[in-house]
């Protein structure tokens, strides 16, 4: 991360790096983002070597997935991913943020403190399993594949962190990692298996890709298919939106009058009510919260393209083949397009102040026709989590220290957010 920015430092907007021996153009102007991510598209495919391994481990879902192919799923899977469709997981969401804080009254009544990131990453993973599955979180197959998630999730982060001896040499840490995607693959068809005998709509997002049909063949997705779009929606779905809420909560705890805010309003909109998703547009202060949280710390936080035919991007040449890379950490913070940058200030996204919704190079969930399909799914649940935590919790930082970023598969915490949970005052 430090070696991006002192290249972007030294040599501008667009520079050539070697990265683990593969040579890659870094682009860091917001004209040239949207010209890989909308206007020259086609052009811009997934690729290099980021895709390849990723495909190798989880699979050609629609995360991993190249042109033609991927238009076929992106069709498939959009009306699954429909605001309408959305809002059926609200119930769904709230609970589970419920049940994973019902843990935590254990916790705080042994005086003992809480991990953050584990308990977002524990939270944010339930929620996507249940939302996928339909099923009930303490059913024990769904427990055994929620420990394949995480167990694979440590062990390739602990392998990208010193990714010196290849994942295919048999290390104790290694079998792990293959141990968690093989029980992953038989839960997986185990469970469309399910779903296919009883032919019930079950609501599950699983359920919605299963009865998908091509607008022009009329079929449907294969078993295959299917787990390939369920590891995709794990992959892509879990660790991003459990990283931003943990680096909300190291923010909010170092800006005491954000914190207020975001209380003055869930009080004043909820009046003590669970949040429903219909009340999630007027929880205005608490989305410009998350959108300046990603701004400074955005989980999916370099992007890869590859150009397929000869191109020109800032009057630079790119030939057929290059690798591209966007580093969104670093467009998020140029000096020339933010006014003091490495400032927390969620009223920058505040349109009465002059803002915009989409200031130019901020593109958190992507753009163009690859823009995050769960985009919407993210942003309520993280709403609701936040709304729901803070009407029941302080979360107290027991120390003050800063926090690093440690970029691996997402823009995660360098070392854990430990706090103290305290009833909010008044309470
Ligand atoms: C804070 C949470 C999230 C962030 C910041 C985020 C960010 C992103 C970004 C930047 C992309 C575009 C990558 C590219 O252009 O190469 C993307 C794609 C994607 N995201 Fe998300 N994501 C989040 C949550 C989710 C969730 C909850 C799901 C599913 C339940 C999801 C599923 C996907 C999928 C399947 C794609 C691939 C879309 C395609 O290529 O057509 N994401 N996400």
């Amino acid at each position: 991360m430090t070696f991006l920015s002192e290249l972007i430092e030294e040599y501008g907007d667009i520079v050539s790096v070697d990265l683990v021996g593969m040579p890659f153009v870094l682009i860091n102007h917001p004209d040239d983002v949207d010209h890989i991510l909308k206007r020259h598209q086609r052009n811009y495919d997934r690729g290099g070597p980021t895709y390849t391994m990723a495909r190798a481990m989880f699979g050609n879902g629609l995360f991993m997935a190249a042109r033609p192919g991927w238009l076929r799923q992106r069709r498939l899977l959009q009306p699954a991913f429909h605001r309408s469709r959305i809002a059926t997981f609200g119930e769904l969401m709230s609970d589970t943020i419920d049940s994973t804080m019902d843990s935590w009254q254990q916790v705080s009544a042994r005086g003992a403190n809480l991990d953050v990131r584990s308990e977002m990453s524990r939270l944010t993973l339930r929620v996507v399993v249940r939302a996928l599955f339909a099923m009930d979180p303490a059913d024990a197959m769904t427990r055994r594949f929620t420990e394949a998630v995480a167990t694979a999730t440590r062990e390739l982060s602990a392998y990208l962190r010193f990714p010196l001896v290849p994942l295919a040499v048999p290390t104790p840490g290694h079998r792990r990692f293959h141990g968690a995607l093989q029980v992953l693959d038989e839960v997986t068809y185990e469970i469309i298996r399910q779903h296919r005998d009883d032919g019930a709509d079950r609501g599950s997002l699983l359920a919605m890709m299963m009865h998908a049909r091509d607008a022009d063949t009329g079929e449907g997705m294969t078993d295959a298919e299917l787990r390939d779009e369920v590891f995709a929606m794990l992959f892509a779905g879990h660790e991003t939106t459990a990283s931003t809420l943990t680096w909300v909560w190291y923010l909010i705890g170092r800006h005491p009058a954000v914190e207020q805010r975001l209380r003055a309003e869930i009080d004043q909109v909820l009046g003590g009510r669970r949040p429903t998703m219909d009340v999630l547009p007027q929880l205005v202060y608490t989305r410009r919260v998350i959108d300046e949280t990603m701004r400074l710390y955005p989980p999916a936080w370099q992007i890869f393209r590859k150009a397929a035919e000869d191109d020109e991007i800032g009057g630079y040449s790119i030939p057929a083949g290059t690798n591209v890379l966007w580093c969104s950490y670093h467009m998020h913070r140029h000096r020339k397009y933010w006014n003091d940058p490495e400032r927390f200030d969620p009223d920058r996204f505040d349109e009465r102040e002059g803002g915009s919704d989409n200031p130019p190079g901020y593109y958190p969930f992507g753009a163009g026709p690859r823009l995050c399909i769960g985009n919407t799914f993210a942003m309520a649940e993280m709403q609701l989590a936040i709304a729901m935590i803070l009407q029941r919790h302080r979360l107290v930082p027991i120390s003050d220290k800063t926090i690093e970023p440690s970029p691996l598969l997402t823009l995660g915490a360098a070392r854990p957010l430990v706090v103290r949970l305290q009833p909010p005052a008044g309470s």
